[in-house]
């Protein structure tokens, strides 16, 4: 794992997006993997001004971690709907390189593993962007998911309802018990993970995750299985890691590089 501590969330933003641009630059077709949530605004926001500044994305694809079941796309708080808005609607992406599962169908278990096969059938992700719940969970694998497990259908809990029900008005009974989400093990099989963790309520879910066991209780903690995964902190989230001196001195020192994204 390669732990990245940067001053503030600005920070992370900027340099998250140099990875996402380095990318786009040298393999213009890239699969580009999105969170949503509030962790990955300001790389999206940069993304937007890169694109501004010259920097084309006509010929990614990309494919959203989640969505919640029963919510379609033009629903306000619907994942789909959030990505347009933040980041695909301001770039120069065609609209229909941009996947997520569909949330209003009345299959959610075939439409997982169609999401799956569509994954595999663009060719694997080459970077995915990922956030962190207060519970340790990536994409919407709560605790106890199985850290093999491929895009399925799961319940969340009544933490993570609540942490989002900013996004529906602060109604928590609005918020859908239910969600599709790419697995933990689809979200392994990316060329090359990025974690985006600011502000201190991330900062246990980011110390059990890169400093705990690896354990099914911490969904998050599968990443130290991965062959490239770095984690992008601010000072906040990164104020409970043991070995944060060492972090900032390996990453000072350039003992660890960021290596590029998504090799194939
Ligand atoms: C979102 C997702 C979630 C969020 C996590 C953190 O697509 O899969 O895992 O990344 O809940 O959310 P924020 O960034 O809002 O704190």
């Amino acid at each position: 794992m390669e732990v990245v501590v940067l001053q503030n969330p600005a920070h992370v933003g900027r340099f998250v997006a140099d990875l996402v641009v380095d990318l786009v630059e040298r393999r213009p077709d890239a699969v580009l993997g999105l969170a949503t949530g509030s962790s990955p605004i300001p790389t999206y926001r940069e993304l937007i001004h890169r694109h501004r500044d010259g920097i084309e994305f006509q010929r990614t694809t990309t494919f959203l971690l989640d969505e919640y079941v029963g919510l379609a796309s033009s629903h306000p708080a619907s994942y789909r709907r959030f990505i347009d808005d933040e980041l695909t609607d301001h770039l120069d992406i065609d609209a229909s390189n941009v996947h997520g599962p569909a949330g209003d169908t009345n299959e959610p278990h075939g439409e997982a593993e169609r999401y799956e096969r569509a994954i595999a059938a663009a060719g694997g992700i080459d970077l995915q962007l990922l956030g962190i719940g207060a519970d340790g969970h990536v994409g919407f694998n709560e605790p106890m998911s199985s850290l093999s497990s491929r895009t399925r259908i799961k319940t969340l809990t009544n933490q993570t309802r609540s942490d989002n029900a900013r996004f529906f008005d602060g109604q928590l009974n609005d918020v859908p018990r239910h969600v599709i989400t790419q697995g933990i093990g689809t979200i392994l099989d990316a060329r090359h993970c990025i974690l985006i963790a600011t502000g201190p309520a991330k900062a246990d879910p980011v110390a059990r995750s890169v400093e705990g066991p690896l354990q099914a209780r911490c969904p998050a903690s599968a990443l130290q299985l991965h062959r490239h995964a770095t984690i992008v902190l601010d000072e906040d989230a990164a104020s409970r890691l043991e070995f944060i001196s060492y972090y900032k001195e390996a990453f000072a020192g350039r003992d660890i590089s960021v290596a590029p994204s998504g090799d194939r």
